[in-house]
């Protein structure tokens, strides 16, 4: 068996901004142009008019303040309201490959491979553009990597779940180095029109090299051990599917292929499993929380990081021990703890114990222990 080390990180963070007040204002014209085209229906008491959102009540409940995305004008336009990408032609890199191959640069860049030292590429994210040929495997071709590819979901845990199956790949020997992208582009499945959550996601891309302890070098951090979690639950749903036009009048409205979700019953749910995960894992591995350095949790929501630092430390953690990036980047799926990860960690000495950590649909919950070298 090899020992495995996360080599290089790398961010691709689209330019575009938008801020809270932003969004809240071209929901709320989109709400009230909604309201008066139905007003005869709401005056006769046959509709509920569409309620206003508000920038408190996103900082509050989430944390999030600005989310970067691909496309700003379409998702604030109360006429449009979802991102507008101009179509392009199978001999152009698709949007995904696209940004993973920049995410893909910055992480070679710093773990210090070529292509030729990579022989595999994962694309793990929480939505693929297409099914097939795997993102993954356009992304090989752009970067001139041999071996082979393939893309994976986990919805919210698809990083560390790509991790698991990265590290467990390379202690056996089937693969030497492995490139995991995580393009998100959020924007896509996000239901703009609906304020319970529309404050939520943004885009983003994360890419992480991950190979042979050894070969990795002082600056790494040595995968010690990973653990993977699912338990179904419909409380976060997209119900788009390759059936959805052998259903009679699901072409019509959208609402239907994009994310939902009952927040509260998901904070409330999830936040006890990731901490038994994350406390079970540390105690298997003969680690105490007070061994941690820092947690790089998944980025969904700043009350429920929060609580689960609290539960996991035992005690309020620093800043430090528990970095949030949600408040500039806003919950970017499967690439939030990578984020967390890649910005915060360079600052950790040699021998600094971390752990990664995501959770989300499925529901699916993923912790990885890592430890510098
Ligand atoms: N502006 C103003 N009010 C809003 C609003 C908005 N944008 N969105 C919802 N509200 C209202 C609700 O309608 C509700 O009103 P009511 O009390 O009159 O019914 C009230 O605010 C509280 O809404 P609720 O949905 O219960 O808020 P919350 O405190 O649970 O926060 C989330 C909502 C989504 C931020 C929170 O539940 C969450 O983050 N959950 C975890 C989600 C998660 O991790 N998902 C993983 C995704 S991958």
């Amino acid at each position: 068996m090899h020992r495995v080390a996360i080599a290089g990180t790398g961010i691709f963070t689209p330019e575009e901004v938008i801020s809270n007040a932003e969004l809240v204002a071209s929901y709320n014209e989109y709400a009230h142009r909604q309201n008066a085209l139905n007003a005869a229906a709401i005056e006769a008491g046959e509709r509920e008019p569409m309620p206003m959102s508000s920038e408190e009540f996103i900082v509050k409940a989430s944390g999030v303040e600005r989310r970067h995305v691909v496309n700003k004008y379409g998702i604030i336009d109360p006429g449009i309201m979802h991102p507008m990408l101009p179509e392009r032609s199978d001999e152009e890199l698709s949007i995904m490959a696209e940004i993973s191959v920049k995410a893909a640069d910055a992480a070679m860049r710093q773990a210090g491979v070529a292509a030729a030292d990579i022989d595999a590429v994962i694309c793990a994210a929480s939505n693929h553009e297409r099914p097939y040929p795997a993102i993954a495997i356009e992304v090989q071709q752009a970067l001139g990597i041999k071996g082979f590819g393939f893309d994976m979901n986990v919805a919210c845990s698809s990083a560390t779940f790509g991790m698991q199956l990265a590290a467990d790949m390379i202690r056996c020997g089937s693969t030497r180095a492995v490139l995991m992208v995580n393009p998100e582009i959020t924007s896509g499945h996000q239901e703009w029109r609906d304020r319970d959550c529309h404050f939520i996601f943004g885009d983003v891309c994360t890419a992480v090299v991950m190979r042979r302890a050894e070969e990795a070098g002082e600056g790494g951090w040595e995968i010690l051990s990973t653990r993977c979690l699912t338990e179904f639950s419909n409380n976060i749903r997209n119900n788009n599917g390759f059936l959805r036009r052998t259903r009679e009048g699901h072409m019509a409205d959208r609402r239907d292929m994009q994310f939902r979700q009952e927040g509260r019953k998901v904070f409330k749910q999830v936040v006890p499993i990731v901490v038994e995960l994350m406390l079970g894992h540390l105690a298997d591995e003969g680690f105490k929380p007070a061994d941690l350095s820092r947690m790089w949790l998944h980025q969904a929501n700043k009350n429920m990081n929060d609580m689960i630092g609290e539960k996991v430390l035992g005690r309020v953690p620093s800043r430090q021990e528990q970095p949030n990036v949600l408040q500039d980047y806003a919950n970017t799926s499967s690439a939030g703890s990578v984020i967390a990860f890649s910005q915060f960690s360079e600052d950790l000495p040699k021998g600094a114990l971390g752990v990664i950590c995501s959770f989300g649909a499925g529901y699916s919950a993923g912790s990885v222990i890592v430890r510098r070298i």
